[in-house]
């Protein structure tokens, strides 16, 4: 597999140019010819201008590369490996869309040759590639699988905006149908990630692997969420307390947070849905997620609690949140879990102000319908400091207080400024 896409005879596919497919294709372009695929035909066009609108990918990274950006099915041919990227989301009743997964397999069953190797790289729940994605791949071929094609599975770890755990730098877990398809499979990654790959026994095995990743974070931060709210009625600081605790060797140091994004607050409904069609409710799992889901309910209690008690008209209120993405130093706002706070302020009719220099103003118009302030204003009744970004840890002390009004709060949701003082200050 890898010799003969060194020496060019054959191509390698990537389905999906988005956080995940992209930096993927450009590491395999070094050397290898590559087809990024994609049906967004405004991500293509500023692909093939060497662009990365989400601004993870510098412009460097598009040079001397053997790429072509497309939304042509027909230049998907002479494939010899397909690796597919496509989103995997969850509906409004919280169980997995596959759509997008299921079309991408249409599209490469529809242009599939015999002896090609598909990898999904999608984070699903154990049992989709084989069970979902092959009967597609198989009906939309002709071809028969396992005789004329192979599947494997490689969970993606890859964690924007953040330049230390990189894709080439963290071990990637492999898997396949067959031994010889895990051996092909495994020199295909390690040519290009230099931590090297875990062989997982079992492509269910290494599904099953990427979606505890997420779901197991998911937990430990819905376990401090829910001290963070237990010991708010205690008055004690929650961030002091894990401070403290962490001392012992056997404490995990999790933090209290919004819990959102497309991985963290989404995969678990992977793992709960499969679990539940095979009859087991899970409880542990969806009482951690209902606890992270309506914490932004806690956050705007909180703030509304000040303002009550320091006699304020509501309605006339001001508020400044400092952040609106997903998670700190990325452009990302899906499933931002800050939109949450910022719409049940509105339904109170409080003025808010955002401001956010990471965010994609014309993506956050469009989805959410909000707008950003160009420059921080004053007077405000309440700063809510929603994102750890960069450039917000460097604000001072006096900055915060200028900014506020006489009786103004602080609403440290990350605890980014712990040792404010000044005027009321809350965090998490
Ligand atoms: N972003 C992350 O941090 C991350 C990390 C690990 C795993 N994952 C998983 O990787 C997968 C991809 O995530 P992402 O963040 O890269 O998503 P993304 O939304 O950034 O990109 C997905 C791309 O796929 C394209 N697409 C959708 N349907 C398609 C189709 N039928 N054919 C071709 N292209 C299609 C979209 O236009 C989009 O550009 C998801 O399953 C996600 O859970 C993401």
């Amino acid at each position: 597999m890898l010799k003969e896409l060194l020496e060019e005879k054959k191509k390698l596919a990537i389905i999906g140019m988005g956080y995940v497919g992209l930096p993927i294709a450009l590491e395999f372009s070094k050397d290898i010819e590559v087809v990024g695929f994609d049906i967004d035909k405004d991500l293509i066009s500023s692909l093939n201008a060497g662009k990365d609108p989400k601004g993870e990918t510098a412009d460097e990274e598009f040079e001397n590369k053997k790429i072509i950006f497309t939304t042509d099915e027909s230049d998907l041919k002479n494939i010899s490996v397909f690796i597919v990227a496509v989103p995997t989301p969850i509906t409004k009743l919280k169980s997995p869309d596959l759509r997008p997964l299921k079309s991408a397999s249409e599209v490469i069953g529809r242009n599939l040759e015999k002896g090609a190797t598909i990898v999904y790289e999608s984070t699903v729940y154990p049992g989709c590639t084989e069970e979902d994605c092959v009967p597609i791949l198989s009906r939309t071929s002709g071809l028969e699988y396992l005789k004329d094609f192979n599947v494997g599975y490689s969970p993606e770890r890859i964690n924007p905006g953040d330049k230390v755990h990189t894709l080439t730098n963290t071990v990637k877990i492999v898997s396949a149908d067959t031994e010889q398809g895990l051996e092909e499979i495994a020199a295909l990654y390690e040519h290009v990630i230099k931590a090297g790959v875990h062989k997982a026994k079992s492509i269910k095995v290494a599904e099953a692997a990427k979606i505890i990743e997420n779901t197991q974070r998911d937990l430990n931060i819905a376990l401090m969420n829910e001290l963070s709210i237990i010991f708010d009625l205690m008055d004690i600081n929650t961030h002091d307390v894990i401070e403290a605790a962490g001392t012992k060797w056997n404490f995990l140091k999790f933090y209290p947070g919004l819990v959102g994004g497309h991985c963290i607050g989404v995969d678990p409904y992977y793992l709960t849905y499969k679990s539940e069609q095979l009859g087991y409710k899970p409880e542990i799992i969806l009482a951690g997620r209902k606890v992270n889901d309506n914490l932004s309910k806690h956050v705007v209690k909180r703030i509304l609690n000040h303002f009550k008690s320091n006699k304020k008209i509501i309605g006339e209120t001001k508020v400044l949140v400092l952040g609106v993405t997903f998670k700190e130093n990325v452009s990302d706002i899906r499933n931002s879990k800050v939109i949450d706070v910022i719409q049940e302020l509105q339904n109170y009719n409080i003025k808010i102000e955002i401001y956010d220099p990471y965010v994609d103003k014309n993506e956050l118009s469009n989805k959410y319908g909000l707008q950003t302030v160009e420059s921080i204003g004053t007077d405000y009744d309440g700063i809510i400091a929603a994102v750890k970004h960069d450039t917000f840890k460097e604000y001072s002390n006096q900055k915060l207080i200028d900014i506020s009004n006489d009786e103004g709060i602080l609403i440290d949701i990350k605890s980014m400024y712990s040792n404010f003082n000044g005027m009321t200050y809350w965090s998490l």
